[in-house]
């Protein structure tokens, strides 16, 4: 396994295995991995002839109050893991490396950022569309895996991709969960024990809505009522949102009529937890 810190040793890394003619696909994390990760490795994997990863804790998608400091890391580990899933190579950039000295260049992709968690977390879809398009540039894989936990960031990366006319190829990877539903994250890991219990209330209010929705229930306000009432009773879990919106366009909707994700954002202790789920009435 390769482990290359600079830009230009990933570059000729890259361009040796394209004169080749063999495919990429890049995996971009912010490391601490756990199994939803090692899941997109292991599809990118089945979709490329080589697995390229980048760990990079990346700050411009962190606000001023956010856990950029605290934000856990254990590289070692994280070299382990990747290589068990056929890693052969990872890009683990210093932030210099990615914004030197004068770095004045960000991406931001309108309205789709600043809806769900862009409300209270204004900046973070311009780091995140920013970084992303910088590996992009530097790796130039053929495809790129993303979770869907993330649906809004998955829902931005697709619309830059189209918007600017990449040629990457945008893959997802449905939500990795542990066996009690709480959606694999590496901020997980903030949650003492007795808040990791709570948090599974995140999947099962997820879980009522779905069964509300396959029941025939389409008004949104209804099922917004019975998630914030369920998580509301949970001690100690404060809802920064809960909404329905359109799969492709995030808008808000009143009736579920088109594919529709029911995404959530809620804090416990010091943990800020997304989950989200696909309704489908087609
Ligand atoms: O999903 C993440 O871990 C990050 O937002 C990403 C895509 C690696 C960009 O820093």
């Amino acid at each position: 396994m390769k482990v290359i810190d600079d830009i230009a040793g990933i570059r000729s890394y890259v361009s040796a295995i394209k004169a080749r003619g063999e495919t990429i696909g890049l995996v971009p994390t912010m490391g601490y991995l756990h199994d939803g990760h090692l899941n997109l490795m292991r599809m990118a994997r089945k979709l490329s002839d080589h697995v390229v990863i980048s760990i990079f804790v990346n700050p411009t998608q962190f606000g001023p109050n956010e856990d950029l400091d605290r934000y856990p890391r254990d590289f070692e580990r994280d070299m382990m893991l990747a290589s068990s899933v056929g890693v052969e190579c990872i890009f683990h950039p210093r932030p210099e490396e990615i914004y030197p000295d004068g770095y004045a260049t960000y991406i931001s992709v309108e309205g789709l950022s600043n809806v769900l968690c862009g409300v209270s977390r204004p900046t973070h879809f311009r780091g995140v569309a920013t970084v992303v398009a910088k590996l992009f540039n530097i790796v130039e894989p053929d495809i790129a895996v993303f979770g869907e936990k993330d649906y809004q960031q998955l829902v931005i990366i697709k619309r830059m991709v189209d918007d600017l006319n990449m040629k990457v190829k945008v893959v997802s990877h449905p939500i990795v969960r542990e066996k009690d539903g709480l959606a694999m994250s590496s901020r997980n890991r903030y949650l003492s024990a007795q808040e990791r219990k709570r948090a599974t209330v995140l999947n099962r209010a997820l879980k009522r809505a779905e069964q509300m929705f396959r029941q025939g229930e389409r008004d949104v306000y209804r099922i917004k009522n019975i998630l914030t009432d369920m998580i509301m009773q949970e001690h100690g879990c404060n809802i920064d949102y809960i909404e329905v919106v359109d799969a492709n366009s995030l808008s808000r909707l009143q009736t579920i009529e088109r594919r529709a994700v029911v995404a959530l954002a809620v804090k416990i202790g010091k943990a800020r937890l997304i989950d989200n789920i696909i309704l489908d009435p087609t």
